[in-house]
């Protein structure tokens, strides 16, 4: 029997003759393929400017050393999110905080940074970094609000959000087009909403940002305008380059995302069609502020009241070939987490761990398996008298 992933790359045939064709070009690095996915996606984000990069991970690794964050540096990110930004921050010797999250959406929210900064006097924060759980960007003005009042830079982690849209007065706004943060990035993974194979995106409406980021991907290296073979070096960069052959990829992918964004709708309908008569069964969705990418489906079971645990839900699946995920493991729960934690301080997380977990959901998620999922979650709370 087949197995059900919880997400999946979809590439036709025009993505690998996209790719193919990039073999011809005479720069397979550095090339043509790599200004026109630039300019594709700074085009459909609205955004003054888009840098590719490596991975989701190297775009944030840019972005904090395009705001010159440094070692002793003060920012703020979630509890429960991807080990990257955590990672990137620990590297430059920054000062991690981490503020919670709410128990349904596993996102920060203003009240969560602020209990942050009052809890732990912090004084002066250099950045703020923000991430769409699954792709449902929440508070995204109310962020604007607190950046304005402690005049912090805001970061979006938005590697699960290519393609989501929050509502700014009458009007949607993209995701990426930084009108309400100074820097977003993208991750181009193979489950997100398109991919590169590994890649990531960066973008901001700053100049100066966009120098650094430029600058930094490529070894810190300054052209000469006078001569292509001078340059100069005054800070340190990377290798965090995208290739032809990946921007290639992306071009084509690019083309094919309202196709992808419209599948992981209906499939999150039918999901919430399907599943929301269970009173101790909740969702993140608001439909009516945000247009999401539905990057994941995240459930919400009140597991104390089944008395089980999400492992045995899981394992259910599991057996049924159906295979489910945890996103995330709060970070502070990691051995690289060396500092003490306050009673209390994480409830929003702690109850978010407990009780949520991402079921199936991508392009070409087939409605028989779809079924066979909603069925199985379904048998396994009715069996528990779960209603
Ligand atoms: C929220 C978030 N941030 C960062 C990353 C890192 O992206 P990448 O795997 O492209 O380095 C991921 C990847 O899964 C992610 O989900």
């Amino acid at each position: 029997m087949k197995v059900i992933p919880y997400g999946k790359q979809f590439i036709d045939q025009h993505d690998k003759d996209v790719v193919k064709k990039s073999l011809d070009e005479n720069l397979i690095t550095t090339g043509n393929f790599v200004n026109i996915f630039e300019k594709k996606i700074k085009n459909y984000l609205k955004v003054k400017y888009a840098v590719s990069c490596s991975s989701g991970t190297s775009a944030l690794h840019l972005a904090m050393l395009s705001i010159n964050l440094k070692k002793n540096d003060v920012i703020i990110m979630p509890a429960v999110n991807f080990i990257s930004a955590f990672n990137m921050a620990t590297n430059l010797g920054a000062k991690i905080y981490l503020a919670d999250v709410d128990s349904i959406t596993g996102q920060i929210t203003p009240e969560t940074i602020k209990k942050c900064i009052q809890n732990n006097k912090i004084k002066k924060i250099k950045a703020v970094i923000t991430m769409y759980m699954g792709g449902y960007p929440n508070n995204i003005i109310n962020f604007y609000k607190l950046k304005k009042k402690y005049k912090f830079i805001i970061i979006e982690d938005a590697c699960h959000a290519l393609g989501s849209r929050y509502r700014f007065r009458n009007k949607f706004l993209n995701i990426g087009s930084c009108n309400h943060s100074d820097i977003c990035t993208f991750s181009l993974h193979p489950l997100k909403t398109i991919t590169t194979g590994e890649g990531g995106i960066i973008t901001t409406n700053s100049k100066k940002i966009y120098n650094n980021l430029y600058t930094a991907r490529s070894h810190g290296i300054i052209k000469s305008k006078k001569n292509h073979w001078m340059y100069d070096i005054k800070n340190s960069g990377f290798n965090y380059r995208l290739s032809d052959l990946n921007c290639a990829l992306g071009v084509s992918q690019l083309n094919k995302i309202n196709l992808f964004l419209r599948s992981r709708e209906k499939i999150a309908k039918t999901y919430i069609k399907n599943l929301n008569n269970f009173q101790n069964l909740t969702f993140c969705i608001d439909l009516k502020n945000i247009k999401p990418s539905f990057h994941l489906f995240i459930i919400n079971i009140d597991f104390t009241k089944l008395k089980k645990k999400k492992d045995d839900l899981l394992n259910y699946l599991k057996t049924n070939n159906i295979i489910c995920q945890y996103h995330y493991i709060p970070i502070y729960k990691f051995k690289i987490y060396k500092k003490k934690i306050k009673k209390n301080s994480f409830l929003g997380s702690e109850k978010y761990y407990k009780n949520s977990l991402s079921i199936p959901i991508f392009y070409d998620l087939k409605l028989n398996n779809q079924r066979k999922v909603i069925s199985k979650i379904k048998f396994f709370l009715e069996k528990n008298n779960l209603k």
